[in-house]
């Protein structure tokens, strides 16, 4: 593991998220794997490192699909023309399964780019703020328009 980006999460309590896919309001409810075709490139393994800035809870934060391995057969929804993200269709009963991520501020969370989530729409009244690091394999590179506060990768 030597590359590492940085993504900020910022939810505000109308519930619209500011991540690359979530320009739209509705779009905090998608179900997603954090992969990035057309902002990484190559061949390798990414781990997210999750950080709290402020309270996570099942009214502001995210969910996710407990051995929602890759090779479940998902229907593509849609796909983020920007950075190639796929959005799935998931049934009310898959869903039934998923679990809200519940963290205090500073702690964190780690998965990897299989892990099937979305965010929830944020009606806690609080603003969400977290701050993401994505630990790749030196395999991996990242592109330099992973994002507008595009920086070099950090190498560990
Ligand atoms: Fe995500």
């Amino acid at each position: 593991m030597q590359n590492i980006t940085k993504h900020q999460h910022i939810t505000r309590a109308s519930g619209r998220c500011q991540t690359s896919y979530c320009h739209q309001p509705n779009n905090c409810h998608l179900w997603h794997r954090d992969s990035y075709p057309k902002l990484l490139s190559g061949v390798g393994k990414t781990i997210n490192v999750y950080i709290a800035l402020t309270e996570v809870n099942k009214f502001n934060g995210f969910e996710f699909i407990p051995n929602a391995k890759k090779d479940r057969n998902l229907s593509v929804k849609m796909t983020d023309p920007f950075s190639g993200n796929n959005f799935f269709e998931v049934t009310e009963k898959l869903a039934e399964n998923s679990v809200p991520v519940i963290l205090k501020p500073g702690q964190f969370v780690m998965f990897t780019d299989e892990l099937i989530h979305r965010s929830v729409c944020n009606t806690s009244g609080q603003v969400r703020l977290s701050l993401t690091l994505r630990v790749t394999q030196p395999s991996v590179e990242v592109l330099p328009n992973y994002n507008p506060n595009y920086q070099q990768s950090v190498l560990l």
